[in-house]
Protein backbone atom coordinates (compact mmCIF):
# COMPACT_ATOMS: atom_id res chain seq x y z
CA UNK A 1 0.00 0.00 0.00
CA UNK A 2 1.35 3.48 -1.10
CA UNK A 3 1.95 5.19 1.85
CA UNK A 4 0.44 8.71 3.19
CA UNK A 5 2.70 11.63 3.09
CA UNK A 6 2.29 13.96 5.77
CA UNK A 7 4.13 16.86 6.62
CA UNK A 8 3.36 19.21 9.44
CA UNK A 9 4.56 23.23 9.54
CA UNK A 10 5.20 25.99 12.22
CA UNK A 11 7.50 28.53 12.04
CA UNK A 12 10.60 27.72 13.79
CA UNK A 13 10.93 23.69 13.41
CA UNK A 14 11.65 23.13 16.85
CA UNK A 15 9.00 24.00 19.28
CA UNK A 16 5.69 21.96 17.23
CA UNK A 17 6.23 20.54 14.63
CA UNK A 18 8.86 18.11 15.54
CA UNK A 19 6.36 17.42 18.20
CA UNK A 20 3.70 16.86 16.09
CA UNK A 21 6.28 14.64 13.62
CA UNK A 22 7.30 12.42 16.62
CA UNK A 23 3.85 12.24 18.04
CA UNK A 24 2.14 10.76 14.38
CA UNK A 25 5.01 8.60 14.44
CA UNK A 26 4.85 6.72 17.56
CA UNK A 27 0.93 6.58 17.27
CA UNK A 28 1.06 5.54 13.70
CA UNK A 29 3.42 2.20 14.63
CA UNK A 30 3.52 0.03 11.58
CA UNK A 31 0.93 2.16 9.61
CA UNK A 32 1.46 3.25 6.14
CA UNK A 33 2.49 6.71 6.34
CA UNK A 34 5.55 9.22 6.35
CA UNK A 35 5.76 12.13 8.27
CA UNK A 36 8.09 14.78 8.47
CA UNK A 37 8.18 18.40 9.85
CA UNK A 38 9.38 22.15 8.35
CA UNK A 39 10.04 25.62 9.37
CA UNK A 40 8.40 28.67 7.58
CA UNK A 41 11.49 30.72 9.05
CA UNK A 42 15.20 29.17 8.68
CA UNK A 43 16.47 30.13 11.86
CA UNK A 44 16.97 27.16 12.41
CA UNK A 45 17.75 24.93 10.19
CA UNK A 46 19.66 21.96 10.98
CA UNK A 47 19.25 22.37 14.76
CA UNK A 48 17.56 19.86 17.16
CA UNK A 49 14.11 20.51 18.56
CA UNK A 50 13.82 22.92 21.64
CA UNK A 51 14.90 21.18 24.74
CA UNK A 52 11.70 21.65 25.87
CA UNK A 53 9.84 19.32 23.12
CA UNK A 54 12.16 17.09 23.51
CA UNK A 55 11.61 16.94 27.32
CA UNK A 56 8.25 16.85 27.30
CA UNK A 57 8.34 14.54 24.25
CA UNK A 58 10.38 12.24 26.46
CA UNK A 59 8.18 12.14 29.64
CA UNK A 60 5.66 10.73 27.55
CA UNK A 61 8.15 8.20 26.28
CA UNK A 62 8.42 9.40 22.64
CA UNK A 63 12.32 10.17 21.74
CA UNK A 64 12.81 13.30 18.93
CA UNK A 65 15.96 14.10 20.23
CA UNK A 66 17.35 13.18 16.88
CA UNK A 67 15.51 15.15 14.47
CA UNK A 68 16.94 18.01 12.81
CA UNK A 69 15.11 21.49 11.47
CA UNK A 70 14.82 22.59 7.96
CA UNK A 71 12.93 25.10 5.94
CA UNK A 72 9.74 24.38 4.20
CA UNK A 73 9.72 24.69 0.33
CA UNK A 74 8.21 24.30 -2.78
CA UNK A 75 9.42 20.82 -3.79
CA UNK A 76 7.54 20.10 -0.66
CA UNK A 77 3.45 20.29 -2.18
CA UNK A 78 4.85 17.68 -4.29
CA UNK A 79 6.39 15.39 -1.90
CA UNK A 80 3.49 15.21 0.67
CA UNK A 81 -0.22 13.89 0.10
CA UNK A 82 -1.19 16.10 3.52
CA UNK A 83 0.71 19.86 5.12
CA UNK A 84 -0.60 20.42 8.49
CA UNK A 85 -0.04 24.14 9.63
CA UNK A 86 0.24 24.58 13.38
CA UNK A 87 -1.47 28.47 13.51
CA UNK A 88 -3.05 30.51 10.70
CA UNK A 89 0.30 32.80 10.21
CA UNK A 90 1.79 29.47 9.30
CA UNK A 91 -0.91 28.54 6.85
CA UNK A 92 -0.83 31.75 5.05
CA UNK A 93 2.81 31.46 4.98
CA UNK A 94 2.60 27.86 3.47
CA UNK A 95 -0.35 29.01 0.88
CA UNK A 96 1.59 32.12 -0.74
CA UNK A 97 4.36 29.40 -1.25
CA UNK A 98 2.44 26.72 -2.91
CA UNK A 99 2.54 26.07 -6.49
CA UNK A 100 -0.78 27.02 -8.56
CA UNK A 101 -3.40 24.42 -7.92
CA UNK A 102 -1.74 22.76 -4.76
CA UNK A 103 -2.43 25.20 -2.04
CA UNK A 104 -5.52 22.85 -1.20
CA UNK A 105 -2.85 20.15 0.66
CA UNK A 106 -2.56 22.68 3.09
CA UNK A 107 -4.84 22.73 5.96
CA UNK A 108 -5.08 24.22 9.87
CA UNK A 109 -3.65 21.48 12.09
CA UNK A 110 -6.77 21.17 14.59
CA UNK A 111 -9.22 22.02 12.18
CA UNK A 112 -8.05 19.09 9.65
CA UNK A 113 -8.19 16.74 12.39
CA UNK A 114 -10.41 17.90 15.12
CA UNK A 115 -12.65 20.11 13.26
CA UNK A 116 -11.57 23.44 15.62
CA UNK A 117 -10.60 26.43 13.82
CA UNK A 118 -8.07 27.46 16.24
CA UNK A 119 -4.06 27.33 16.49
CA UNK A 120 -1.91 25.55 18.21
CA UNK A 121 -0.40 28.06 20.28
CA UNK A 122 3.16 28.86 20.03
CA UNK A 123 5.10 27.71 23.39
CA UNK A 124 8.32 29.16 22.46
CA UNK A 125 8.35 32.03 24.98
CA UNK A 126 5.84 30.05 27.41
CA UNK A 127 7.38 28.37 30.25
CA UNK A 128 7.33 24.01 30.67
CA UNK A 129 3.45 23.97 31.26
CA UNK A 130 2.51 25.68 27.61
CA UNK A 131 4.94 22.98 26.39
CA UNK A 132 2.45 20.34 28.14
CA UNK A 133 -1.09 21.93 26.68
CA UNK A 134 0.61 21.72 23.35
CA UNK A 135 1.57 18.38 23.62
CA UNK A 136 -1.96 17.58 24.63
CA UNK A 137 -3.23 19.51 21.69
CA UNK A 138 -1.12 17.55 19.36
CA UNK A 139 -1.35 14.22 20.55
CA UNK A 140 -5.40 14.70 20.58
CA UNK A 141 -5.15 15.62 16.94
CA UNK A 142 -2.67 13.37 15.52
CA UNK A 143 -5.02 10.26 17.27
CA UNK A 144 -7.53 11.44 15.84
CA UNK A 145 -5.59 11.63 12.21
CA UNK A 146 -5.11 8.33 12.84
CA UNK A 147 -8.27 7.05 12.76
CA UNK A 148 -9.20 9.23 9.43
CA UNK A 149 -6.13 8.00 7.39
CA UNK A 150 -7.54 4.21 8.82
CA UNK A 151 -10.78 5.35 7.26
CA UNK A 152 -9.52 6.33 3.68
CA UNK A 153 -6.92 3.48 3.49
P1 LIG B 1 7.88 26.79 16.65
O1 LIG B 1 8.31 27.88 17.76
O2 LIG B 1 7.38 27.59 15.46
O3 LIG B 1 6.79 26.02 17.31
O4 LIG B 1 9.12 25.98 16.34
C1 LIG B 1 9.27 28.88 17.50
C2 LIG B 1 10.62 28.56 17.52
C3 LIG B 1 11.57 29.54 17.28
C4 LIG B 1 11.15 30.82 16.99
C5 LIG B 1 9.80 31.13 16.96
C6 LIG B 1 8.86 30.16 17.21
N1 LIG B 1 12.14 31.82 16.75
O5 LIG B 1 11.74 33.00 16.61
O6 LIG B 1 13.34 31.50 16.66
Amino acid sequence: MKPVRILFVCLGNICRSPLAEGILRYQAQDRPIEVDSAGTGGWHIGDPPDRRSIAVARRHGIDIAGQRGRKVHVGDFEDFDLILAMDRSNLANLKALAPAGSAGKGHLFLDFTLGQDRDIPDPYYEGPEGFETVYHLLSEGCSSLVGKLERLS
